[in-house]
């Protein structure tokens, strides 16, 4: 049995390359084509390609899954999304999950890779639950750091509980692309000793290191890799789906991809790609190696936000300061993973203890949550002087920080009832209310001016 291959151009390639800008007329052309190569599936949609759509694009998020999956007889859709937080940043009661899957599925999903920044269990059982009872693969994925704590114990013991919970596969999630090709060996080792999970590994090729990770992982057992079609590979996004289909063809890892279909697609793929060179939303700095990975381990994406922080406040001179106050940060705060939404949380609040001149002077309220317990369970034991300092004898919440929640779909189906006109447009409102509204707004409005007279009346009556 070959190595599977999960193409990513379609959501991380452009997320990581140009900002998630693609359009869906691109995707689908490009998807239309890719639908022949063999793929195990196609990511296509995610939290960022969801925002983008509707802020940027004036494009349905929804309907952009629907085309896609006209066009995708033979290829699994893929997307991936934050356990409980689903696309947003505050975590949803569990009927919003629930409907969000449900929806996801109904609209073209076929597998959901869900995975929650604390690595906190408790924060995916709702999505692996949903996307089960409608249907769907659920694969979990675990955010990869590294860390006093983050040792191939600690994810081999993740591993197993992630099989309990009755996921079908299990993704090694190496935002950053940190992980080193001896590690990736021992750790899908260690997995695939220790559960009969099928293994997926993802990581990006920023440091320069993430081809031989996969190769290292590939020879360790590991079932799927995620690459990017050529054009969008490397730099900031994955390795080549057409170097490891080469690399491994005639050998017992044949993924068996049709490279007609792989070539048929490159030159629209180029063509894509050189319109975001010319109008600089790809910086070509994404596309080298960036040596900055390795030595601070922080992901591509929080540099660059925490550049544009610092110009914003005239402080780019505090650079050198910021990038080594981000572990001190993280070890007070028990070792998060740094990903959505905790790398901005640490990020910011590393700034912050740089500029304010005095450590947690200023802190984020959603540093004040995390540490209330609010985003779940902390990696390892936060600092106490700090703790005690940012939030005094507050309590902590131990439970799973959803069984707080009440269930709210319904309470959001009245709130934007006289925007919303389908329950997918009540999940949009609900993941990204003011952009959906104005994105809504709009998009009613246009359809409604193209209406003919008549049924203006006809849907006027309706309404009375
Ligand atoms: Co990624």
């Amino acid at each position: 049995m070959g190595v599977k291959i999960v193409e990513t151009s379609l959501r991380d390639g452009h997320q990581s390359l140009f900002a998630t800008r693609m359009t869906t007329s691109e995707v689908v052309s490009l998807a239309k084509i890719l639908d022949d190569a063999g793929y195990y599936a196609m990511e296509v949609w995610g939290g960022a390609t969801f925002d983008a759509c509707m802020r940027f694009l004036n494009e349905d998020p929804w309907e952009r899954l629907r085309e896609v999956k006209k066009v995708c007889k033979k290829t699994k859709l893929q997307m991936l999304f934050r356990g409980q937080n689903i696309l947003g940043y505050r975590h949803y009661s569990d009927d919003v999950v629930d409907m969000f899957c449900k929806k996801s599925i109904e609209n073209g999903i076929d597998i959901i890779r869900v995975f929650d920044a604390l690595n906190d269990l408790r924060n995916l059982r709702q999505a692996v639950e949903s996307t089960k009872k409608y249907g769907g693969e659920c694969q979990i994925a675990l955010s990869y750091t590294t860390s006093p704590v983050h040792t191939i114990e600690y994810y081999t013991n993740l591993a197993k509980e992630v099989e309990k919970l009755g996921a079908d596969s299990i993704c090694i999630k190496d935002m950053a692309g940190v992980l080193l090709p001896n590690d990736a060996k021992e750790l899908i080792t260690a997995i695939k000793k220790n559960t009969k999970l099928m293994v997926e590994l993802h990581s990006h090729s920023t440091a320069g290191v993430c081809e031989l990770t996969y190769m290292a992982a590939i020879n360790a057992g590991c079932d799927i890799i995620d690459t990017c079609l050529s054009p969008l590979s490397g730099g900031t996004a994955q390795p080549s789906t057409q170097a490891f289909n080469t690399v491994l063809k005639n050998t017992k890892y044949d993924p068996m991809l049709n490279e007609d279909a792989l070539h048929l697609a490159e030159p629209l793929m180029e063509k894509v790609k050189a319109k975001y060179l010319e109008n600089g939303l790809l910086n070509p700095k994404a596309l080298s190696v960036n040596p900055n990975i390795l030595k601070y381990q922080v992901p591509g994406g929080m540099l660059s936000n925490l550049m544009n922080q610092l110009k914003a406040q005239n402080a780019m001179d505090r650079y050198d300061d910021v990038l080594k106050e981000i572990p001190n940060v993280r070890r007070d705060m028990g070792y998060p993973p740094l990903v959505t939404p905790l790398s901005q949380m640490v990020g910011t609040q590393s700034v912050l203890n740089v500029l304010m001149g005095e450590r947690y002077k200023m802190v984020v309220n959603e540093i004040k949550d995390y540490l209330h317990g609010k985003y779940g369970k902390f990696p390892a034991e936060v600092n106490k002087d700090i703790l005690k300092k940012i939030i005094g004898d507050d309590e902590i919440i131990t439970c799973r920080p959803a069984d707080l929640l009440k269930p709210e779909f319904e309470s959001l189906k009245e709130k934007y009832k006289d925007i919303a006109r389908s329950d997918e447009d009540v999940l949009s409102l609900a993941l990204f209310e003011s952009v959906a509204i104005d994105f809504l707004k709009k998009k009613y409005d246009e359809e409604d001016e193209k209406e003919e007279p008549e049924s203006e009346v006809i849907s006027f009556n309706l309404y009375m």
